[in-house]
């Protein structure tokens, strides 16, 4: 696909023309922009426009990126990959699957890229590493029904990079000892482990999905605290989180009784920092 580039989106990307990055992830445009005030508002105006699904769209740094709940996300230039690609609409994914399905894409991606890494995934929409997030997942639905998927992976921060409230619980792959590993790369990665994840996107997590969740669920086993409505209410639950459901909740064991959270986020109350577990099926 050619046609005009939109204002302000640039012709080359990575040392490549644009075209031939959507030639080569097989997807329909690909717009790189210097700057964009949030990748996943500027392929929401995509979408709305009639944008086709695997549209993406990558900023080298965002003035307004947009992280879950509100949150800003840092997005300095040169330090990271700040990009957004779209799902079709007419998917029967629960809300809480799809984010937890991009974790999984983007660990894969990185096990490529980085093999001593083995990143983990922190519900709902976290990627960590030795106990600090190195990326997230920020998943929106548009108009039409299509969900814009924004992912934001650090790459070249050392610790003086963060913003003060960071610097104790953020990362980049330079400071986990990946260096090298380019933008292009991740998302040739993710692109592909999406595809095969998302495309069509899952109703629901099967045996063999759960494995591969679980096996890189690093809040598994924790103390966590987290908010769940019981009978219309919302209540304060404490309690070890056992695993995600088929559904992407994470499934929390309160006194013997499984809580399913679905919203919000949850905090670990038992003082460890957070680190994938091996663990098995088990539970819901
Ligand atoms: C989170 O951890 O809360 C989610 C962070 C998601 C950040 C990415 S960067 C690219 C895309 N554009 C945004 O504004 N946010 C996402």
């Amino acid at each position: 696909m050619g046609g005009a580039l939109a204002h302000g989106a640039l012709d080359r990307w990575e040392g490549r023309r644009v075209e031939e990055w959507a030639r080569r992830w097989g997807v329909p445009l690909v717009e790189a922009h210097e700057e964009l005030t949030s990748t996943n508002d500027r392929l929401r105006s995509l979408a709305d426009a009639g944008a086709e699904p695997f549209t993406v769209v990558t900023a080298d740094s965002q003035t307004q990126g947009k992280g879950r709940g509100g949150k800003r996300w840092q997005s300095p230039s040169g330090m990271g990959l700040w990009m957004s690609f779209l799902l079709r609409s007419g998917s029967h994914a629960p809300p809480t699957l799809v984010p937890i399905l991009v974790g999984l894409a983007a660990v894969r991606a990185l096990d490529r890229l980085c093999p001593s890494l083995r990143p983990g995934i922190k519900w709902p929409n976290d990627i960590e590493v030795e106990g600090r997030k190195l990326g997230g997942i920020l998943c929106e639905s548009t108009l039409t029904g299509a969900v814009v998927v924004g992912v934001g992976i650090n790459l070249r921060q050392g610790i003086e990079d963060f913003d003060p409230e960071l610097k104790e619980r953020a990362a980049s792959l330079e400071m986990a000892g990946c260096r090298d590993v380019s933008r292009s790369g991740i998302v040739t990665e993710l692109l592909r482990a999406s595809r095969s994840l998302l495309d069509p996107p899952a109703r629901l997590l099967d045996q063999r999905l759960k494995q591969a969740v679980w096996d890189r669920d690093v809040l598994n086993g924790r103390f966590v605290a987290a908010e769940v409505a019981i009978a219309g209410k919302v209540v304060r639950i404490v309690g070890k989180a056992v695993g995600i459901g088929a559904d992407g909740a994470l499934l929390v064991d309160v006194e013997g009784r499984i809580r399913e959270v679905r919203t919000g986020s949850v905090t670990v109350v038992d003082g460890r920092p957070t680190q994938p577990t091996m663990n098995r099926p088990g539970g819901a």
